[in-house]
């Protein structure tokens, strides 16, 4: 799945640096992926705090997140992806709009070091698969070649 979506952002970020990279990411697949209603990066800074550091979608008062706090943090933390198909199920989160269900966050890595993620927030309960995940592990793949 995402294969045609892949192809494109591979093709169109070819030439261009981190900043527009991440522009063009959050912006496209935002515009372009159904449920993908918020889509951002953040970045690790060096107080264990992730920085949002560019964003498609609602305006978000979430742009310094703790370690730890929420789900972004969970995953600064762990290391580790997350999926969550419902956020009213979930004790710690920080909810940046009410008309998120559904979110999945997927940890970028550089030089095998979790560095930020990319975090995803949808209106439809249970949006993120498996198919979400591989695809989104790839782009940060792409992503981190710019680093
Ligand atoms: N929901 C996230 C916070 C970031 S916003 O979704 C933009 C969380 O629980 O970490």
């Amino acid at each position: 799945m995402y294969e045609n979506e892949y192809s494109l952002i591979e093709k169109k970020i070819k030439n261009l640096n981190l900043k527009d990279s991440l522009n063009f990411v959050c912006e496209f697949l935002q515009k372009n992926i159904k449920g993908y209603d918020w889509v951002g990066y953040y970045f690790h800074n060096d107080k264990n705090q992730l920085v949002l550091k560019t964003y498609f979608g609602l305006k978000t008062d979430h742009t310094i997140i703790p370690f730890g706090k929420g789900i972004c943090g969970q995953t600064a933390e762990s290391n580790m992806h997350i999926i969550v198909d419902d956020v009213n199920d979930e004790e710690n989160y920080i909810s940046c709009n009410i008309n998120v269900k559904s979110e999945i966050v997927v940890p970028l890595f550089s030089n095998n070091k979790n560095i930020g993620q990319i975090d995803i927030d949808s209106n439809t309960i249970g949006r993120f698969t498996l198919d979400d995940l591989k695809f989104l592990k790839k782009i940060n793949i792409l992503i981190a070649k710019k680093i």
